[in-house]
């Protein structure tokens, strides 16, 4: 084996290495972003799919802009850990926030005022299914 050789083997080697090199980091780089994108919370708990379509409804036809992006409120009462619990309304009544309560709370938004809100909540045209999903939602953020 003479020295042009060998260095030839060595340069082909070396140019071998790198390219598996460069491919793990490609491929290590593509796993760390897929964990970082199934990590970053942007879509709140895991849901069932009808509660993931509910989320959709409430990000697409606006309820979202006043009750948070996961449902976590802002203008308008929070949707987290609404479900199940006792509501205080304008007038001194209370009620259960349950499915039916927060169906009507949609269909009706004027009907049953939650205390302490001064911003109305608009009327909104929701179909069943749509309105069926947004329930589903709110059920499982509680
Ligand atoms: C302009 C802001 C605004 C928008 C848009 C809006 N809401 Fe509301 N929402 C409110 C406010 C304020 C209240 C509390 C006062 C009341 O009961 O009307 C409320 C109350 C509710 C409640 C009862 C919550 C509780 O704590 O008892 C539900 C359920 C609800 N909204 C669902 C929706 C859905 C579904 C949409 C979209 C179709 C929507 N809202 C759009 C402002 C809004």
């Amino acid at each position: 084996m003479n020295r042009s050789s060998s260095e030839q083997t060595a340069f082909r080697w070396g140019h071998g290495s790198w390219a598996i090199a460069s491919l793990l980091a490609v491929a290590t780089l593509l796993a760390t972003a897929s964990l970082l994108t199934a990590c970053s919370g942007d879509d709140g708990p895991p849901l069932t799919a009808s509660a993931e379509e509910g989320r959709d409804v409430a990000r697409s036809l606006g309820c979202a802009a006043c009750h948070g992006r996961n449902g976590e409120g802002g203008v308008g009462p929070s949707w987290a850990g609404l479900h199940g619990t006792t509501v205080a309304l304008e007038g001194g009544t209370t009620v259960v926030a349950d499915d039916d309560y927060i169906r009507r709370s949609i269909l009706e938004p004027t009907d049953e005022i939650v205390a302490g809100y001064t911003v109305v909540m608009p009327n909104n045209n929701l179909d069943d299914g749509q309105i069926d999903a947004v329930v589903a939602y709110i059920r499982e953020l509680g």
